[in-house]
């Protein structure tokens, strides 16, 4: 039964209330046997049973919770640093997206790649997302809305959790815009959706959740309502994109459809807070993608005074965020979103698993819940999170063994 000595500060994240109750414990051990955790507390306070027991040294370092990126859209082929740019000079996103810009550019490069270019591609980004501490990882179609193209990106993720480094968690993102092809006959892309692409995506248990796109620009409300109600129907609950370029009651929408987290809110409005509070909905704040289309922040505070559980993560695309590095979303969240670090760390662990139904099987460590976790190099969470570093993360484990770094 292997187990983590010398740890300076232990995040346990056990406690699901309380955004900012990350569970510290200062000089603390950690012990796991067969992937799974069996206890973590003071050193000092370690059973006997567990003493003799081969030791790794966490240097007097910051453990917390393997990190868990619960929304990214991690497959897709391309990148749009000229769109980067265009926004610099002024172009608006979504004028971009109407000249064939924007998603409708990255569906065209996605489908032109097969399965193996794809896992490459994606299993790079994952390596590197390993390597900061991340092990679990939401992963979103919705670059190849077509039948085979949404189901080659799912399978694509199915093989990455098998693999590693991280866990996958995969979401069936085909209401994402209508594609170009179908733009004169919107209502027979929703019925694609709706009669072909959810019921074999349910069939091959390729994903736990769908998604869409609540905007203008793509899906209107209704659309949104039958799609997710088809999802349920095949066991594949709701998350959605909402209140992210407008506000349009999305937050409300994401609510009486019983999702499991309501994505951005940017423009979330008081009665969109109240409604996922009172529906136990996890906000996700996405701080990568607010940064690069130069937004407001969402309203964190008042969120999270409101009593919803609030999740940080990358939104890792190619259009609005592409960078896959939580830690600076996390550090982002503190300096835009007015989020404590404790909060924060809360919301890339223990609510970033409920965003993602896996509440106390990842993102927290308590006896019973998987030995996913990173050995970061900082004394405290707050001082991690402050000294922003390219790479902080000395070590990272997934299921007991180490996929990332060395410990002694
Ligand atoms: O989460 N909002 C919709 N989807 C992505 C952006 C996709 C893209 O621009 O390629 C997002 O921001
Ligand atoms: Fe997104």
């Amino acid at each position: 039964m292997p187990r983590l000595a010398n740890i300076g500060c232990l995040a346990t994240c056990a406690n699901p209330a309380g955004q900012d109750d990350i569970g510290l414990i200062r000089d603390a051990a950690l012990v796991w046997r067969g992937g799974t955790v069996r206890w973590a507390g003071p050193a000092e306070a370690l059973p006997a049973e567990y003493e003799e027991e081969p030791a790794w040294d966490a240097a007097g370092g910051l453990v917390i919770p393997g990190l868990v990126d619960a929304h990214t859209h991690l497959a897709f082929g391309g990148w749009r640093a000229g769109e980067f740019s265009d926004r610099l000079r002024g172009r608006d996103y979504l004028e971009i997206a109407e000249a064939g810009g924007g998603i409708a550019s990255t569906v065209r490069a996605t489908r032109a790649l097969d399965e193996e270019a794809l896992f490459d591609r994606a299993k790079r980004f994952l390596t590197g997302m390993g390597s900061l501490g991340i092990t679990t990882v939401e992963a979103k179609s919705g670059y190849g809305l077509d039948l085979e193209s949404e189901l080659r990106l799912l399978r694509v993720y199915r093989r990455l959790d098998e693999v590693g480094p991280t866990r996958m968690v995969a979401t069936c993102l085909a209401a994402h815009v209508v594609p170009p092809e179908w733009a004169a006959d919107r209502e027979g892309y929703v019925r694609l959706v709706t009669e072909e692409i959810l019921p074999a995506v349910a069939e091959e248990g390729l994903a736990d959740f769908c998604d869409v796109f609540v905007e203008d620009s793509a899906f209107s409300a209704d659309e949104a309502r039958r799609i997710c109600e088809r999802g349920c129907e095949l066991g594949l609950r709701p998350k959605l994109h909402v209140d992210q370029l407008s506000g349009g009651g999305g937050a409300e929408l994401a609510a009486s459809l019983g999702a499991v987290s309501a994505d951005h809110l940017e423009y979330v409005s008081e009665a969109g807070i109240e409604a996922l509070a009172a529906a136990g909905v996890v906000g996700v704040t996405l701080p990568l993608a607010g940064l690069y289309l130069n937004q407001a922040p969402p309203p964190a505070r008042a969120l999270i005074d409101g009593g919803v559980a609030v999740a940080v993560a990358s939104d890792f695309n190619p259009g609005t965020a592409p960078s896959y590095h939580l830690p600076f979303a996390m550090t982002l969240a503190c300096a835009r979103q007015r989020m404590t670090p404790a909060e924060v760390l809360k919301g890339a662990t223990r609510h970033a698993a409920r965003a993602l139904g896996r509440e106390g099987e990842v993102g927290s460590l308590e006896p019973g819940s998987a030995a996913d976790f990173a050995v970061i190099d900082a004394p405290d969470v707050e001082h991690w999170l402050y000294h922003l570093r390219p790479n902080a993360c000395v070590a990272a484990a997934r299921g007991g063994e180490i996929r990332h770094g060395v410990l002694r």
